[in-house]
């Protein structure tokens, strides 16, 4: 059985945890400006349901804030997770369904990918950040908790450098402080153009090996096909958006330093895109920071290993809200 290490509080496997706050959790476009409301309920796997509230905003061709689709689980403190590229809030399934009865789960669909719209806005972070920003508004939400997975932490980074005074703490998973260099950033280019050349095949075939740990290759191949999954569905329009948007993001060292929250960070041993020594310095950078190592877990640990990233965050919310 793996587990959970690092300075995050006892940590145990959840035992007959109900799903409890499930039903009831909302899902649904959130923007800038709501103007029209539709209840439905939809399905989600294993057998869970969220109850769904779409609501449109009217300026989608507008520059900022973009209509933006959001599910939701649960009551209770906020937590927004955002997610990593090139997927969607759809691999925060686990964290929905094991989180509900802990905290109220955000899960927004970064621009472009899922149910949200890409917007006409230049690629950069700051867009994704002031989109979670109109949907905390949208929500009536003053202060949450805010992190993210791999670029969803880059998001969480530039949202904590542009609103810290909505942020009451943050998770930081599987992600780096540090900016692109120049061969990194030509990378990202060059797959950038490939994806709106080729599709998600060069997704698949260069980036998904890399993704998920050497475990979870070897003996969970369902992750692997959901993951699969996942990056074929993504637009590639916000492929190459979010790409160029990475590329161009700025160090987040000091914001990191500057920031007066607690701030938790994962790790899943295995990660071979943001090593575990990546998550030892934004610990070292922050002033009230602890870090949970999960093993058996490459870079998407929320979704290679649901219960013991949940633990961490569970322990984390329960420290934060008090
Ligand atoms: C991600 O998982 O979001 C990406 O691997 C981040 C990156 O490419 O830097």
């Amino acid at each position: 059985m793996p587990s959970v290490r690092g300075v995050v509080g006892r940590l145990r496997p959840p035992v007959g945890r109900t799903r409890a706050g499930l039903n009831g959790g909302d899902g649904g476009w959130l923007g800038f400006r709501v103007v029209d409301q539709i209840d439905q309920s939809q399905g989600v796997a294993a057998g869970a349901s969220e109850a769904s509230v779409n609501t449109v905003q009217s300026n989608i061709d507008q520059p900022g804030p973009v209509r933006l689709f959001s599910r939701s689980a649960g009551d209770g403190f906020p937590v927004v997770l955002l997610h990593a590229f090139p997927l969607s809030s759809a691999m925060w399934l686990g964290q929905r369904e094991g989180l509900a009865g802990t905290c109220r789960v955000i899960t927004p669909d970064l621009r472009g990918f899922g149910g949200s719209a890409l917007g006409v806005d230049e690629p950069s972070l700051d867009a994704m950040a002031a989109d979670v920003l109109a949907l905390l508004d949208a929500a009536g939400i003053e202060r949450a908790i805010v992190g993210g997975l791999s670029m969803g932490g880059y998001v969480t980074m530039a949202f904590c450098r542009r609103y810290p005074d909505r942020v009451a703490g943050v998770v930081l998973a599987d992600t780096r402080a540090g900016a692109d260099d120049e061969a990194v950033r030509q990378g990202r280019e060059r797959l950038a153009q490939a994806v709106l050349a080729d599709g998600a095949v060069p997704l698949v075939r260069d980036l998904l090996p890399k993704l998920v740990g050497s475990t979870t290759k070897e003996r969970r191949a369902l992750v692997v096909g959901r993951v699969r999954g996942l990056m074929q569905a993504a637009p590639p329009g916000a492929v190459a958006w979010a790409a160029r948007a990475m590329a161009g993001r700025s160090d987040s060292v000091e914001t990191l330093r500057a920031l007066r929250v607690p701030v938790l960070v994962i790790v899943g041993e295995e990660d071979e895109i943001t090593p575990v020594g990546e998550a030892h310095a934004m610990v070292d950078a922050v002033a009230d920071g602890r870090l949970a190592l999960i093993e058996k877990a490459g870079h998407l640990s929320a979704v290679e290993q649901p219960e013991l990233f949940n633990q961490a965050v569970e322990g984390f919310v329960k420290q934060v809200a008090g």
